[in-house]
């Protein structure tokens, strides 16, 4: 990598590459200024590029006068270029913390190819800088070496998924960016149609059906790293144009994606130095949801959810035994660590429970000095007490937190719950775990729309023991559907598709659609679906989480270069921005 970058420039050398036996070497480096130092009529500059940094010592006896008064004056992030020898530093100077850290260039001669304006903020690791001023100027935001690293670690990924797909016969093929709504579960960006007044494109979700038609054409194997675009609410691991590395293979049924996808995985984690322990589990969705409350679990710690409703349908606790009387759950996890919280401090624990729809949050603590606090326990017989002990598996210094209503409501508290005690008692999750959970349900009735909608998209494979229910029950439909979960995160997912013409009206039927609407929406889908559609399914795998997760980053933010905020804007080219009235008549359109 540094032989190439040294080709075809100004430089012989980078600043990350000298080491002790390069001593006596003669160098020219180019970078900018970044730590500058006068001790003593000698002059020390740190020099920055993307590689690294090396201190440069302008000795007025060993350069001109000219370039010596330049050093002078070099201000912070001038871009500079310095010739001179490599030379070993007395040891009392050496810096074991630096790369380069044994030696130091002398330099014979020193070239200011641009001065710069003092940086907004420091171009140092670890700045306390808002993040809309380090996106408003991202180019000195990304000379900081944590956002350079990140950068370049997610080319090293990209470049090692590209090679393992490669060499598994994959092709890349790119897809259109104007295109037809397809159907991801957020809302479209619109584009008008200059010469279709009236009409707009909507920029894909996802290249789903394109994709699909690829195996229709007879492709085989595809992949894309392909920008996708979701106008949806934006958080830590959402922006509204985000990477999947978009994948879709013929004459697959079953695992195969998952084992392929799997090898890729392994062989791409291998190439980046990232320990991830494969093979991976596979859990049912149904048992993740049990376990862990929700659909990607972080499975790096335990305090799992226990289901007591048994336990405590019969009891004098009337919130507990009305709840599992009609139908919902009570369960509880049991957080070791907290049992000698107070109770402020447990009760503000209600309001994560809350938050995620819950109508309260009952709890019994167990001191580390053998006592039991709590407003419920005298509700409880001996028995009943003792069996819910035995299921948490209760200790003293446990705190029982409990949820108590329809499995999905009880299901997000406890998760909520269970993340953020694992926060509050530090518990340790160092590393990494990866897992897939499969056989997602095929639909779920929506509750504001008052219909079922697909839980990955309208396209997937029902399992075949269910294709018979999926107009009589389609609650009960399971699917050929997987996800790729890291550390709590999804990183992937995909399914099965339908390649069968009937079976896909079917669906789209039960989420709604009238055969008219099939047929303006997804004509051209079934038509090729009736045009000898190869059984077929692939995965898409979110880039942008994938290597926020690598870096160890709290937002996908961190490693897209030009990311928005969570307004949707750029702070530095100011878009979205107004156009002019003629630009608007020209796509024939009209501000309300
Ligand atoms: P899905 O909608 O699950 O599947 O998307 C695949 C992966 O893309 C990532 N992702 C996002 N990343 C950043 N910002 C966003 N707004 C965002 N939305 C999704 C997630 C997710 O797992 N066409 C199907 C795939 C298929 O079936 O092959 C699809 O798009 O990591
Ligand atoms: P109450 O009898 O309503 O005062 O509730 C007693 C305790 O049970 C309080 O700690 C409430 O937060 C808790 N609680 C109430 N409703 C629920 C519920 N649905 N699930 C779990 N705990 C609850």
């Amino acid at each position: 990598m540094t032989d190439y970058l040294n080709s075809y420039c100004m430089h012989t050398a980078t600043c990350g590459e000298l080491r002790a036996n390069d001593a006596g070497r003669k160098v020219a480096l180019t970078g900018w200024a970044w730590h500058n130092r006068d001790h003593g009529g000698l002059i020390f500059i740190d020099l920055r590029d993307r590689s690294g940094y090396t201190q440069i010592v302008v000795d007025p006896d060993c350069v001109t006068e000219e370039d010596f008064h330049a050093a002078e004056h070099v201000g912070r992030e001038y871009v500079l270029r310095v010739e001179g020898t490599v030379r070993m530093r007395g040891e009392r100077e050496i810096n074991p913390s630096m790369a380069t850290g044994e030696i130091e260039v002398l330099a014979s001669s020193l070239q200011v190819l641009n001065t710069s304006a003092t940086p907004p903020f420091a171009v140092e690791d670890g700045i306390e800088t808002d993040e809309t001023t380090r996106m408003k100027w991202r180019y000195i935001d990304l000379r900081r070496p944590e956002m350079m690293a990140n950068l370049m670690l997610r080319h090293r990924v990209v470049t090692a998924l590209r090679s393992a797909l490669n060499e598994r016969g994959f092709i890349e093929v790119e897809t259109p960016i104007l295109a037809n709504s397809t159907p991801e579960g957020a809302r479209d960006y619109l584009v008008p149609s200059r010469p279709n007044p009236g009409k707009f494109y909507a920029l894909p979700q996802s290249p789903q059906q394109f994709k699909q038609m690829l195996m229709v054409a007879g492709v085989e194997r595809y992949y894309q790293i392909a920008r996708c675009f979701r106008d949806e609410d934006l958080r830590a691991d959402r922006q509204p144009e985000f990477t999947q590395v978009d994948i879709e293979m013929s004459f697959v049924h079953g695992d195969d994606v998952i084992d392929m996808m799997e090898d890729v995985m392994q062989q791409c984690l291998a190439e980046v130095g990232t320990d991830v322990s494969f093979p991976l589990i596979r859990m049912p969705y149904a048992e993740t949801m049990d376990r862990y409350g929700c659909d990607r679990p972080d499975i790096r710690f335990g305090m799992e959810l226990c289901d007591l409703t048994d336990i405590v349908k019969d009891s004098n606790f009337k919130v507990f035994a009305s709840v599992a009387q009609s139908g919902g759950v009570v369960k509880a996890i049991n957080a070791k660590g907290a049992g000698d919280w107070s109770r402020g401090e447990i009760e503000k624990l209600a309001d994560v429970a809350a938050e995620n729809g819950a109508k309260g949050m009952a709890w019994i603590a167990f001191t580390t000095d053998g006592q039991e606090k709590s407003p419920i326990i005298k509700f409880f017989t001996d028995e009943e007490f003792a069996a819910m002990k035995e299921a948490l598996q209760v200790e003293p210094g446990d705190l029982v937190l409990f949820a108590a209503d329809k499995p999905a409501i009880a299901n997000a508290a406890l998760s909520a719950l269970r993340l953020r005690m694992a926060d509050l008692l530090d518990i340790p999750r160092e590393g990494h775990a990866m897992l897939w959970v499969v056989n997602f349900p095929m639909f779920h009735y929506d509750e504001v729309e008052k219909k079922y909608d697909a839980e990955h998209h309208p396209f997937t494979h029902v399992l075949d023991e269910d294709l018979d229910k999926i107009e009589t029950d389609p609650l009960a439909c399971g699917s050929y559907s997987y996800d790729l979960v890291l550390d709590g995160f999804e990183v992937g997912g995909g399914t099965i598709r339908i390649h069968n013409a009937e079976e896909q009206k079917r669906i789209l039927r039960v989420i709604g659609l009238t055969d008219e609407e099939i047929e303006v929406k997804f004509g051209h889908l079934i038509h090729a679906l009736e045009l000898g559609a190869p059984p077929h399914g692939g995965i898409a795998l979110g880039l942008d989480r994938l290597v926020m997760l690598l870096a160890g980053k709290p937002s996908i933010r961190d490693v897209i270069a030009f990311p928005k905020t969570s307004s949707a804007a750029d702070p530095m080219t100011g878009a979205p921005s107004p156009v002019t009235t003629r630009q608007l008549k020209e796509v024939n359109l009209r501000l309300l």
